[in-house]
């Protein structure tokens, strides 16, 4: 088991009011599948996305990643762990916008202990011969593709994506998400994907649904489906 949740707990206090966002969350996923968490909006999924990332702590429960749980780890070795084993994507991609393309992956391989060479991975999403633009002078989809590449190129053993293709049309999402399914099969990549689209989870493993802060429903799929044949 590459993931491991126990009964996790997340309240969020605004003035007077406590919201428990997760109440009690318990999901698994092995090493090199690949995850999809789906669920309406405000459901608790970027919350859950986010403590498994190291960036948001829990309230209560377990959360076991590569053997390691890391509720327990105090701030700097949080922030080790996000370093050397996470991989995020968000929906907006977050680039870096006055560092070219290359200057956006190299942040992050720089920091590594092995990174991936960056040129290789820029072909991977087919964005070498852009290398030297800058984020504004990308379409959304090359943006998000740089992305990926930013979150790739550190070797990360867990993958986590909230949203990748959220702000982008069909043909390239589609495209993102062949991209994904590279990714977890030419490294190995754990990969957790929050999506509000069902028909993703054809290229999933396992999935998730969640609902108020609660995982209503999981099944695994016997057949994966290739990026490219999904429809929606
Ligand atoms: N920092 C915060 N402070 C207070 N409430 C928060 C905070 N972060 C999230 N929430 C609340 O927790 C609930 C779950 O939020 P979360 O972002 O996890 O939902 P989500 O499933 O990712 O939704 P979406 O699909 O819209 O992104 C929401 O009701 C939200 O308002
Ligand atoms: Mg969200």
């Amino acid at each position: 088991m590459f993931i491991e949740i126990t009964n996790l707990k997340k309240s969020y206090e605004t003035g007077e009011v406590v919201t428990e966002v997760l109440k009690g969350v318990s999901m698994t996923l092995n090493k090199g599948e690949i995850g999809v968490i789906l669920g309406p909006s405000g459901s608790g999924k970027s919350t859950l996305l986010n403590i498994i990332g190291g960036i948001d702590r829990s309230d209560a429960g377990k959360v076991l990643v590569d053997s390691e749980d890391i509720t327990t780890l105090k701030d700097d070795k949080l922030t080790d762990y996000r370093r050397d084993k996470i991989g995020f994507i968000f929906q907006f991609y977050n680039l870096i916008p006055n560092l070219t393309v290359g200057e956006n992956i190299e942040v992050v391989s720089n920091i590594s202990d092995k990174p991936l060479n960056t040129d290789e991975v820029l072909k991977a999403v087919g964005m070498l011969e852009k290398k030297y633009r800058f984020p504004k002078e990308l379409s959304g989809g090359e943006q998000q593709r740089v992305a990926i590449a930013r979150a790739v190129v550190k070797n990360p053993k867990l993958l986590l994506c909230d949203e990748p293709t959220g702000a982008l049309d069909f043909t390239t999402s589609r495209e993102i998400l062949k991209l994904l399914q590279k990714v977890n099969k030419e490294f190995g990549t754990t990969i957790l994907m929050i999506t509000h689209n069902g028909a993703i989870s054809d290229m999933a493993n396992k999935v998730f649904k969640v609902r108020s802060g609660e995982i209503v429903e999981q099944f695994e799929n016997e057949v994966i489906l290739p990026a490219e044949r999904i429809e929606w």
